[in-house]
């Protein structure tokens, strides 16, 4: 198993040979013994509370597959979580940071050995294909160890500042707040939910996660993984249920702060919500995006096809950086649309358990409501380049599967402004870059943008003009998806963020802690 290569969201052109063999041996056996399963909360010592509504969690995939039965967390269970974290947090972040660091380091190990297992959990509940559900889970892992460095790169966050006189002495301590509700969506289970959690505790925060109502899951194999790392009870804790539990944790009083992952809708409520108290909670959110790659004449439009593809319809276009607006040039439409359309005809569409599958099933009935009220629209207002249809023949029964779907508009709608969440691409053709950037930076998100050009001057204006928080230029693996721990980092202007630094890089973990300055007369 250890020989087996290493996936990424950019080493997609890899051999992955063997690692298929090996998923192929794995989906199966995981499928009989894993799923059909009875997952309890993990409150305080408890790894299986059931206090609360049980409800069934069904695989997109297929209706018929039952992953398992949940438990909706009582307001009662609840108000026991935060007491627990309460009393764990002064332990917890009374250690040294050194100390944290090692706990957490056996949690990147303890995932690193379940890593296959984690993805197959998140195959099962998202629908994502194996190369994505594996590449998550390896990018969950390294979320925690690129934490780690950083919290060891940064000395525990306390530094010396200047001193006004001889005897003075004065220290900068960044300080945890207390506890922390970890909102995380349906998209990454594993990547972002550990993404949201490693910070919250290794900052020394207790943690409570509220996974995404499908993903009860792989939450449970990551909490066991950090239980069995030796994390104390209550530090960390987890909470099934829908976006009614979600929002009881983080308005809970007892909650010091939040960390979110989804909707911008959901995201800025809870940072209203958040400032509604007597003083105002650090709110931590990523929520979303309109992603935007540009193709100019000078672009390779082989790679910039290719790029736009995997971005679009990666994960069936869930992804907060998908690619869901491309901006080309007039001169190079056609020859673009051509190269796009080869390489979508490669891309299959099907049961994520097989390996030559790239897009499985969208989650859920509202996905599928915004792909017919996309089509409406797209039949009055623009034309359908390819797509357009939701599958229903045979294995396609009883899931919703999408075709990958390329759309071209005649002038900017709210199919080129909104964030769809669907294998959805609008085209736009357009006389230059500039006009492109300005349309494109005209929504109200600012998560991801990519260019394909090789004019330094062209290059150069998209870096010096793109409002979002992660751009990328000339990459095939994906225009403007694929970004990983210490790699890039990933912050969500305008819309899309709250706090102007993003997750994955250097200035993620000081958002959840506050700072002290110590001065000491000697
Ligand atoms: C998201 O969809 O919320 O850059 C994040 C990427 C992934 C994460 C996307 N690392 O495509």
């Amino acid at each position: 198993m250890s020989s087996l290569p290493r996936v990424t969201y950019s080493n997609s052109a890899a051999d992955f040979t063997l690692l298929h063999d090996f998923l192929d041996r794995e989906i199966p056996l995981f499928e009989s013994k894993q799923l059909d399963t009875s997952v309890g909360n993990i409150i305080g010592t408890d790894r299986q509370d059931r206090d609360g509504r049980n409800y069934q969690v069904h695989s997109p995939i297929d209706s018929k597959i039952l992953i398992g039965t949940f438990v909706a967390a009582s307001k009662a269970a609840l108000d026991r979580s935060i007491a627990a974290a309460h009393t764990a947090f002064p332990d917890w972040s009374g250690r040294s940071w050194q100390q944290r660091v090692q706990v957490l380091r056996k949690w990147a190990n303890n995932l690193d050995a379940r890593k296959y297992e984690l993805a197959m959990a998140a195959l099962f509940e998202v629908g994502k294909s194996r190369l994505e559900a594996v590449g998550e889970a390896e990018e969950a892992v390294d979320l925690v160890n690129y934490y780690c460095d950083e919290m060891e790169k940064n000395e525990g966050y306390r530094r010396s500042l200047a001193r006004a006189t001889e005897r003075e002495l004065t220290s900068s301590i960044l300080k945890p707040l207390g506890v922390f509700a970890v909102i995380a969506p349906f998209n990454f289970p594993a990547a972002l939910s550990v993404n949201m959690m490693t910070a919250a505790i290794l900052t020394g925060n207790c943690a409570i996660l509220k996974p995404s109502a499908g993903c009860g899951l792989s939450a449970k194999i990551i909490v066991d993984a950090l239980l069995d790392a030796g994390i104390p009870n209550g530090v960390v804790q987890m909470l099934n249920g829908d976006a009614e539990t979600g929002r009881m944790l983080a308005e809970h009083p007892g909650i010091a702060g939040i960390a979110f992952t989804g909707s911008h809708a959901v995201g800025m409520q809870l940072a209203r919500s958040a400032l509604n108290g007597a003083y105002a909670k650090p709110v931590v959110a990523e929520m979303g995006g309109k992603n935007p790659a540009y193709v100019t004449r000078n672009a390779d439009l082989t790679v910039a096809a290719q790029g736009v593809a995997r971005s679009a319809f990666g994960l069936q276009g869930q992804k907060c950086s998908a690619c869901s607006a491309v901006y080309v040039e007039n001169t190079i439409l056609n020859d673009f649309i051509q190269e796009l359309q080869s390489f979508s005809a490669k891309l299959v569409l099907g049961d994520p358990r097989k390996r030559d599958v790239f897009l499985g099933p969208v989650y859920n009935n509202a996905a599928a409501e915004r792909f017919n009220n996309a089509i409406d629209e797209i039949n009055k207002s623009g034309s359908i380049v390819r797509g357009g249809k939701r599958r229903t023949d045979g294995t396609f029964e009883r899931g919703i599967y999408l075709e990958p779907t390329v759309v071209s508009l005649k002038a900017p709608s709210r199919l080129s402004r909104e964030e769809l969440f669907l294998p959805f691409l609008v085209i736009r053709n357009v006389p230059d870059l500039k006009s492109a950037l300005a349309e494109g930076n005209s929504v109200h998100y600012g998560l991801t943008a990519g260019v394909y050009t090789r004019d330094e001057k062209e290059l150069k204006f998209f870096l010096d003009h793109a409002e979002a928080g992660a751009i990328y230029a000339n990459r095939p693996s994906g225009a403007t998806t694929g970004a990983w721990p210490g790699i890039q980092s990933f912050c969500g202007w305008k819309g899309s963020g709250v706090s102007h630094k993003g997750g994955l890089g250097p200035y993620f973990l000081p958002q959840f802690m506050r700072e002290q300055s110590q001065t000491i007369l000697t």
